[in-house]
């Protein structure tokens, strides 16, 4: 019997990991589960995991060697491990960690209440890497619980059918499938019912959503626009090669969608991005570049980078910088190539050395962190409108984000704040967020907190 277990969940990985966790968690309260944040006295344990490079499956790796001790010294302990890794793995990993209890595939979410009740019921030890077939996807997704974050995430669509050489994804997270507007729409309204201010739409390849079917992406987020109470749109993840004219042109027209996008160009050489099969060339990125500033000026675009890729000459990699330097992103994640077991790119036999690759990023680093502490900079003196979130890492301030999606720590703002846009002045910058003061903060909810109270401004 299931019914007085405690679960553990850890997350790796991307944004969709961290709504598939609170999936998994609300499919597993249903059926009789306590959650337990200490991993120590959970009776079940779930690594959700992230396989997109190799140094994400080895942290995973290394933590069920871990977790091994935790089962030697208590046998009753139930080790699973979801997600992405659990997927490419499969049965190999059940077979090289002889703790592990039961592996899934990210499809398997849905499955996991009757999987646990087999693994204790049976004692069996049990695979599920069954996907999803491709057209439309019914998941019943998370928000039917009465309390919603400020700004939260929605998955509106799974899979992948790009196949960039490199990807590990399409092979983990199988082909595209959508869900209905209608449905995605009755969520968004569940969560702003629960305090939800702001809604980021989740697919790997977001643009083409509703891909087979008569929805677009452009639909869906006038229809979320018109959600009273919603005050704030986003999606992540583009790809240049689908970013279409109408959902540019969104940027200009649409009131509640974020002037910020996610946009990764991976490379600037047209040889490479060939190699890559990102179906565009730096010319043609530009150019969506273009489109975009002239639909709306103040658009924050932020980047994902590979640098290192089999073949990345000298002079390709320059094109990366050029770009680098050419779009001045607001944000960038740069990551040196790692090969995937099973991808197209895997087969190509001009690896880049290793001392190469890490040059290489420190010299993209050095660009791109560069633009973007000088944007940030910029901002100081000017007023933010952040949603805040939370508090911060460290427990000493609110943490909100700006429209252009930039992390903002607000030095007086009190918990009263919390799920509010509220109007922030920035008096800091770095590289990874800006600091300011509440402008028009009440008077009381400086005094309350000694932190906050230290560190009002002088008037
Ligand atoms: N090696 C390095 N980076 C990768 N990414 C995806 N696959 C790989 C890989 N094999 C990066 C891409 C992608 C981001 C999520 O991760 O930049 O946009
Ligand atoms: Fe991977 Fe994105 Fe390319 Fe799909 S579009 S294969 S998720 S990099």
């Amino acid at each position: 019997m299931v019914s007085d277990k405690s679960i553990y969940i850890k997350t790796f990985g991307c944004q969709m990991n961290v709504y598939d966790s609170d999936r998994m968690r609300a499919g597993l309260e249903k059926n009789g589960f306590r959650p337990e944040p200490d991993v120590r006295r959970a009776d079940v344990i779930l690594l959700n995991t992230c396989s997109i490079r190799e140094k994400a499956e080895h942290k995973v790796l290394s933590l069920l060697g871990q977790l091994r001790t935790l089962k030697d010294r208590d046998p009753h302990k139930v080790i699973g491990v979801a997600g992405c890794v659990g997927q490419r793995m499969g049965r190999a990993l059940l077979q090289t960690i002889p703790a592990l209890d039961f592996v899934v595939g990210p499809d398997a979410i849905d499955r996991l209440p009757g999987i646990l009740e087999e693994v204790y019921s049976k004692g069996s030890r049990v695979v599920d890497t069954q996907l999803d077939g491709g057209g439309r996807v019914y998941s019943q997704p998370v928000p039917s619980a009465a309390w919603a974050r400020p700004a939260e995430f929605l998955t509106v669509m799974k899979g992948c059918d790009h196949f960039c050489s490199y990807c590990i994804v399409p092979f983990v997270r199988g082909r595209e499938k959508s869900r209905p507007i209608a449905e995605i729409i009755a969520d968004v309204k569940r969560l702003v019912a629960a305090g939800a201010k702001e809604i980021t739409f989740l697919g790997q390849n977001i643009n083409t959503y509703g891909k087979g079917t008569a929805e677009t992406l452009s639909q869906l987020i006038d229809e979320a626009d018109r959600v009273t109470e919603l005050e704030r749109i986003r999606y992540v993840t583009s790809h240049p090669r689908d970013l279409n004219e109408e959902l540019m042109s969104q940027f200009g027209n649409t009131p509640k969608l974020c002037p910020a996008l996610h946009l990764p160009f991976q490379a600037g050489s047209d040889r490479i991005l060939k190699r890559m099969a990102r179906f565009y060339t730096q010319a043609e990125y530009l150019a969506k570049v273009e489109r975009l500033r002239h639909y709306c000026p103040d658009i924050a675009l932020s980047t994902d980078v590979i640098v290192g890729f089999p073949g990345e000459t000298e002079e390709d990699f320059k094109q990366t910088l050029h770009l680098l330097e050419s779009v001045r992103f607001s944000g960038a994640f740069l990551f040196k190539y790692s090969s995937r077991p099973g991808t197209r790119a895997s087969h190509f036999t001009d690896e880049v050395a290793e001392p190469v690759k890490e040059e290489r990023l420190e010299r993209a680093q050095e660009i791109a962190y560069g633009w973007i502490k000088k944007e940030n900079e910029g901002k100081k003196g000017r007023k933010e409108k952040c949603l805040i979130e939370s508090l911060d890492k460290k427990g000493s301030y609110y943490m909100g984000r700006s429209l252009s999606n930039k992390v903002v720590h607000v030095l007086n703002a009190g918990a009263a704040c919390l799920g509010k846009i509220i109007e922030v002045e920035i008096t800091d910058a770095t590289v990874a967020s800006l600091k300011g003061y509440y402008v028009g903060a009440p008077k009381v909810s400086r005094q309350m907190d000694p932190k906050i109270s230290a560190s009002v401004p002088p008037a």
